[in-house]
């Protein structure tokens, strides 16, 4: 078998959930050459919840932010732009290569973690690139911890700062405990509770349910296969990576949620970009402390995905090359993980 892979070329309008169409194509390019990162220094991302709205960090973050919003709508590092780059490789913007017939997904299967990592990568240097500063780390929503569970306060400073969006449920705004499996209902027990249930889930999600790389990174994804759907994603993508996501976002139309609630709008919402760390960071405690493995399988090493860098130049990187974070050039503050040893 070979990869599943983008056709970057044929671009095409995504698909809303309520059957809209919407462009979020990039700027064409003509040329894209392979890229490998080689990080040479070590750059520590941390949990969100340690900042405060007057720390220098919440100034530096929210001035990348703002000068993202800032560039011309058709630069591919505006943040409108990046966003949209969510949009086209998960509501059916990109065909699969070699299949026009098949829209191409990068959820729902084992391309998930991978694929946010290099995303998250190349967000990441874009705010590097745009303050002048290279010691800059994208903050992780703690949520597996009590001291993350709930909107950090650097996202909830109110509708002038660039880390807000309006697009939240106001019934979740702080102090609201987050509910990592959370479906679209209003049942509320008490925080503490509601804690004790987050932390049973972590512990289900990572560890009972994920024995095998297919249980915890989604299920194989090659050429010529289907477009992946929900059955096929991997524990940790459907609970609490799904509920995190819709837990956040407003539901003014059922059948259209919008910004963290829907897949097209989710990254619109600066929230995003940590809430994908955290998962980010889970992929590493996983390898790491849970001594769990990647995949071998060269069709998904082989795999490869598109991303306009901080230079606003395309480049094609492939998951063999984002195995290993330090090459990338950053690790996870070591916090603590409290539902590593909760029994369920
Ligand atoms: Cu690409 Cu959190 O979704």
């Amino acid at each position: 078998a070979k990869p599943a892979l983008p056709d970057f070329k044929d671009c095409i309008d995504a698909t809303q959930p309520n059957g809209t169409p919407i462009n979020c194509c990039p700027p064409a390019v003509a040329n894209i050459p392979d890229y490998v990162p080689s990080a040479t220094t070590i750059r520590t991302r941390m949990a969100a919840q340690s900042f405060t709205v007057d720390s220098d960090y919440y100034n530096k973050y929210s001035s990348a932010i703002q000068k993202m919003r800032n560039l011309s709508l058709t630069d591919p590092r505006n943040f409108t732009q990046q966003a949209n780059v969510h949009c086209a490789y998960c509501d059916g913007g990109y065909t699969q290569k070699g299949y026009p017939n098949l829209l191409y997904e990068i959820h729902n299967s084992w391309m998930f973690f991978p694929w946010h990592r290099w995303y998250l990568y190349f967000f990441e240097k874009i705010c590097q690139n745009l303050i002048d500063d290279d010691t800059f780390t994208l903050p992780f929503w703690n949520w597996d911890a009590p001291e993350g569970m709930q909107i950090p306060p650097i996202f909830n400073s109110g509708v002038q700062s660039p880390l807000y969006n309006c697009l939240r449920n106001p019934a979740h705004l702080p102090p609201t405990v987050v509910n990592l499996d959370w479906s679209n209902d209003d049942v509320t027990v008490p925080p503490n509770v509601q804690i004790k249930y987050n932390l049973a889930t972590m512990y289900k999600q990572m560890i009972t349910q994920s024995k095998t790389p297919a249980d915890f990174f989604g299920s194989p994804y090659r050429a010529g296969d289907e477009t992946p759907e929900i059955n096929t994603a991997g524990q940790i993508e459907q609970t609490p990576h799904n509920h995190v996501h819709s837990w956040t976002g407003t539901i003014v139309d059922p059948d259209n949620p919008i910004d963290m609630g829907a897949l097209y709008s989710a990254a619109r919402d600066p929230i995003f970009y940590a809430h994908h760390a955290n998962i980010d960071r889970l992929w590493t405690i996983k390898l790491n402390q849970l001594k769990g493995t990647n995949f071998t399988d060269p069709d998904w090493l082989n795999a490869y995905f598109i991303f306009y860098n901080e230079e606003a130049k395309p480049v094609r990187v492939r998951i063999q090359d984002c195995l290993d974070p330090t090459k990338l050039g950053y690790t996870y503050e070591d916090v603590p993980i409290p539902w590593i040893d909760v029994s369920t």
